[in-house]
């Protein structure tokens, strides 16, 4: 891993002023957030820097209001909430440079925290304005990056900022990088991926990097169906991408080639409608599936077998669910993996890295979450990082 600058590297911060670039964008619901995980992430580096007396300057996106000012998206929404996880009240700034944030920091206290506007609101954001993000650093005496759910995007405050004052990795974003090098960029082997979720197109670049770093490849969810009808499996009326099918073979014979098995379920869970706990739901080889039956989930023969491909592992990575794990029983290849790895991970045996949209609500569902090595707060991020893609705001640090 290349080597970035953390807050160890800070000298004495008293009175200067901390720009930190965290991720905001919570979901919300009735006019308060659903879940605070990503705040929690971030504690740690605001607590730390206003604890050592720097006047910390929080600056986020929240929605994508496309360059101008939108009533429902100011970062204001979420100041209630930063404020009950900080257990710390925080000045709201409705600008992010010029004289209004002068003024701002001039009224902050050593210690105190303002939280600045949604950076969206301005143009220069997206565009990654050298000027914008000029005017931004002229506020701060140094930046700091703790927003590893964001370091894909190429943005002033991502990755432009960076460039116009000394950059450094907060506590989140270290301990990111950190797992994602140990799950992936310098891993224990033999290293395993689950990669689940309902379609292949989404998941392509992903996969065709996986076969080359992973020896065992285990797919799920709606996508092990575009694979098996890929092996001659009539799925019946599975959610499928028929049209994917060739892609799915290249990529077998990739993995062949690199060494890495690829694992597809040998027994399903099937039901002629989706719906939960319908009468017509069965467990059947997947050669057996009838042509009004879709599959909904993966076997528990299946998943035994995977259980025990992992015990043979010293690494995990894993993205999306096994199957329709939102409604029961289709959850329960999802659950029943996740806990071995849970526990393979407890005794030690196992560094178990998981991220991605979908996964962590599959992986809290199961009450697997807390067991795993790391589980990342990034969606969009954590599958580029997982393509191998070199992730802007990541790129801007380690420079
Ligand atoms: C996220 O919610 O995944 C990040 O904050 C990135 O948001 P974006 O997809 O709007 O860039």
């Amino acid at each position: 891993m290349s080597s970035f600058k953390t807050l160890d590297d800070l000298g004495d911060v008293t009175g200067k002023v901390a720009l930190v670039r965290v991720d905001l964008n919570l979901p919300m619901k009735d006019g308060s957030a659903t879940d605070v995980t990503r705040v929690e992430a971030v504690k740690p580096t605001i607590l730390e820097l206003a604890d050592k007396g720097a006047k910390v300057l929080l600056l986020a996106h929240f929605g994508r209001p496309k360059g101008q000012r939108h009533s429902t998206m100011s970062t204001s929404f979420v100041q209630g909430d930063v404020e009950k996880v900080l257990d710390k009240e925080i000045m709201f700034i409705p600008e992010v440079m010029g004289p209004v944030v002068e003024q701002s920091i001039g009224i902050l206290s050593d210690g105190d925290i303002g939280l600045l506007d949604n950076v969206r609101f301005w143009p220069g954001e997206e565009a990654n304005d050298p000027e914008f993000a000029k005017g931004i650093a002229a506020h701060g005496n140094f930046y700091v990056n703790d927003a590893f759910s964001a370091a894909h995007r190429a943005h002033a405050s991502t990755e432009g900022l960076a460039h116009h004052l000394p950059a450094y990795a907060g506590r989140a974003m270290e301990a990111e990088l950190k797992a994602l090098d140990a799950a992936l960029g310098n891993p224990e082997q033999p290293v395993a991926a689950v990669v689940g979720g309902a379609k292949v197109s989404t998941k392509l670049d992903v996969l065709e990097n996986l076969v080359g770093k992973v020896q065992h490849l285990i797919i799920g969810g709606g996508m092990a169906n575009t694979f098996l009808a890929a092996r001659g499996v009539d799925v019946g009326k599975s959610l499928c991408e028929h049209d994917l099918t060739d892609t799915a073979n290249r990529i077998i014979d990739q993995a062949d080639h690199a060494g890495c098995t690829v694992h597809l379920p040998y027994d399903v869970v099937v039901a002629k409608e989706f719906a939960a706990n319908p009468s017509s739901m069965r467990v059947c080889n997947v050669h057996e599936v009838a042509e009004d039956e879709m599959i909904l989930d993966v076997g528990p023969q299946a998943v035994e077998a995977l259980g025990d491909v992992l015990k043979t592992c010293r690494t995990l990575v894993w993205n999306g669910p096994m199957g329709a794990f939102e409604t029961e029983p289709f959850d329960a290849a999802t659950v029943a993996l996740a806990k071995t790895a849970a526990a393979l991970t407890e005794g030690g045996s196992l560094t178990s890295v998981a991220g991605g949209g979908d996964t962590v609500a599959a992986l809290a569902h199961a009450g697997a979450k807390d067991d795993f090595t790391f589980v990342s707060t990034a969606g969009g991020a954590f599958l580029e990082w997982m393509e191998g893609k070199a992730l802007p705001g990541v790129a801007a640090l380690t420079a």
